[in-house]
């Protein structure tokens, strides 16, 4: 919508009184949803002061608009070791590159998100920082780092930086430049009173194990109920999932604490019992930092307090433990606030989703790893996992909301071939992704590579997924099942073994997804997509960079990792 145009039922707005006020650009990166979130809660904020605002993801920032920003706002997550998130990544490699236009007019802030058990905790927010600063734009307000619980202080930092610049960008404006409409984020699909804030008590139809009783493995093909909800998703969606801890890891971690289950204790405004507070509210399974500093503080224990002090040190421990963990090296009589006070609120889980709507209706579908592992001679379980596996029946409810992904999106045209890379559970989004092609009778030509650990044990989805095979659906099947001989063979090896082929999808317009493994899987794949582009389209190794770039400019280069 163009400034000035008229809004249905709303004041027209003169074009002189529009470009009379500087606007703000509100940019945000994000992996899992929270600095997406974030940003429109701070556009809404702006808004209300009367500040022209507008809100985009990164991914679809037309980087040529850089030069006449005004005011630029930047929310972002880091991931990886230091890394950008995905769709956060163009704009990032554009900012350190020679293309990149000096910045003098300016004015910025930088608001980033976080886990502090990482080593390059809010790196990319500090990188863009740095380098706007470098490239002569203005801070108007210091950066914030946030860590995994941030949502307090993130509402103050925002509510500082509309302070800040309210003065300057409402000087012009007319109260009706508050109705300018800015172009909000693509909400289709989750027009549902239920949110993350608000999740949906959905029933749980199935849960089936789909690995073979010899696997490794043990994966669930999980169907939950959105009855009535109105929540809806498309295929490349998430569905956050909020979940129990474990009854009798909460007693334990009483008995070590001597507390009783019913002391009352207090969460922000919420008075509860103890035992409900940890069973229903706080983390339990991960550890981070500031549990150990906390309650090596509470508990007076000089050699935690030791091993807090020492970053990297505190890192591989927490990485090792759980809570629990730490709790039974070191047992102490803290109050039962204290306990409460130095655990962190419980993140809910997000899982790709396996289903499209065009086909379950109302239904959506996961497949879940369950996380367990023997360490310290106990069974260790994933949060969510495990009480998706161990502790729920059909039947049951549990606590979900829809997180939307727009950075992983079938092509628009029907007409286009896709490459889908899914070891593992990373197949989910592709299941999802053939049901919505299938239902829409989409022409464009589909070829999926999956691997697991073994053919007789660990084929997700076989039947359908051979079926899909036989009706035409998938063009393409390509398994690497890495245990079934001597030698390893990954995806990538089937990627490789095909790459004149795959090149000349690329050459002719096919999309390329990746889902999975971020830590090697994604790494590897990518490196092997570059040497085809390389070797079959003949170019040097910074050639093949820039194609593979230009495809992620042109998303036809999308990946869903964790
Ligand atoms: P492995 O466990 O036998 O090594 C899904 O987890 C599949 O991905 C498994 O077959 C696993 O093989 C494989 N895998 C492990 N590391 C990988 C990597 N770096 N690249 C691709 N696939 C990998």
């Amino acid at each position: 919508l163009a400034a000035g145009a008229q809004l249905a039922g709303q004041r027209v707005i003169s074009p002189a009184a529009v470009t009379a006020s500087a606007s703000l650009t509100i940019l945000f990166g994000s992996q899992t949803g929270n600095a997406r979130h974030l940003a429109e809660a701070l556009a809404v904020k702006a808004k209300a002061k009367g500040i022209n605002a507008k809100v985009l993801d990164m991914a679809d920032y037309k980087t040529s608009q850089l030069k006449h920003e005004q005011y630029l706002i930047i929310v972002t997550s880091t991931y990886g070791e230091g890394e950008p998130p995905e769709s956060a990544q163009g704009f990032y490699n554009f900012l350190f590159s020679k293309k990149v236009p000096q910045l003098a007019g300016l004015k910025y802030a930088v608001l980033g998100l976080g886990d502090t058990s990482y080593e390059f905790f809010c790196k990319t927010a500090q990188d863009f920082d740095q380098r706007l600063t470098e490239l002569g734009a203005t801070s108007v307000q210091s950066r914030a780092d946030l860590d995994v619980d941030y949502q307090v202080e993130a509402d103050h930092w925002g509510a500082a930086v509309v302070t800040i610049l309210e003065p300057e960008l409402t000087a012009n404006t007319t109260p009706s430049a508050q109705v300018i409409a800015w172009p909000g984020t693509d909400t289709t699909g989750v027009a549902s009173q239920y949110s993350k804030q608000k999740p949906y008590a959905a029933e749980l139809y199935t849960l089936q194990k789909i690995t073979g009783r010899q696997s490794t493995k043990d994966v669930r093909h999980i169907e939950i109920s959105l009855g009535n909800s109105g929540l809806s998703y498309q295929p490349g969606d998430a569905l956050g999932l909020y979940f129990l801890n474990e009854p009798q890891l909460v007693r334990e971690l009483l008995l070590l604490t001597a507390i009783s289950p019913d002391t009352p204790v207090n969460l922000g405004s919420v008075s509860l019992t103890v035992q409900q507070a940890l069973t229903e509210q706080l983390e339990l399974t991960q550890s981070y930092p500031a549990f150990v500093e906390k309650y090596a503080r509470a508990s007076n224990n000089l050699a935690l307090s030791a091993l807090a002090s020492d970053k990297a040190a505190l890192r591989a421990y927490i990485n090792e433990r759980q809570i629990l963990d730490i709790v039974r090296e070191h047992p102490a009589l803290i109050s039962a606030q204290q306990l409460v006070n130095a655990l962190r609120k419980q993140q809910p889980r997000l899982y790709s989703i396996a289903s499209s709507q065009a086909e379950v209706a109302d239904e959506v579908h996961l497949t879940v790893g369950v996380v367990r592992y023997n360490a310290f001679g106990n069974t260790h379980l994933g949060g969510a996992s495990g009480f998706l596996a161990e502790r729920l029946a059909e039947g049951d409810k549990v606590k979900v909301f829809i997180e939307q992904n727009n950075n992983f999106r079938l092509p628009e045209n029907d007409d286009t071939a896709i490459i889908m890379i899914g070891p593992g559970t990373g197949i989910a989004p592709f299941r999802a992704f053939l049901q919505e092609r299938e239902a829409r009778a989409a022409s464009g030509k589909n070829w999926l590579f999956f691997g697991n650990p073994h053919f007789t044990q660990d084929f997700l989805y076989q039947l359908e997924l051979q079926n899909y095979l036989k009706s035409g659906l998938l063009t393409k099947l390509d398994l690497a099942f890495s245990r079934d001989q001597a030698e390893k063979i990954y995806v990538q090896d089937k990627l490789y073994q095909n790459s004149r082929e795959i090149w000349q999808w690329l050459e002719q317009g096919a999309h390329l997804y990746i889902c999975g493994d971020a830590n090697r899987m994604a790494k590897d794949v990518q490196q092997t997509l570059l040497t085809i582009i390389q070797q079959v389209g003949s170019k040097t190794a910074e050639q093949a960079e820039q194609y593979l770039e230009q495809l992620r400019i042109e998303k036809r280069y999308q990946k869903d990792i964790y």
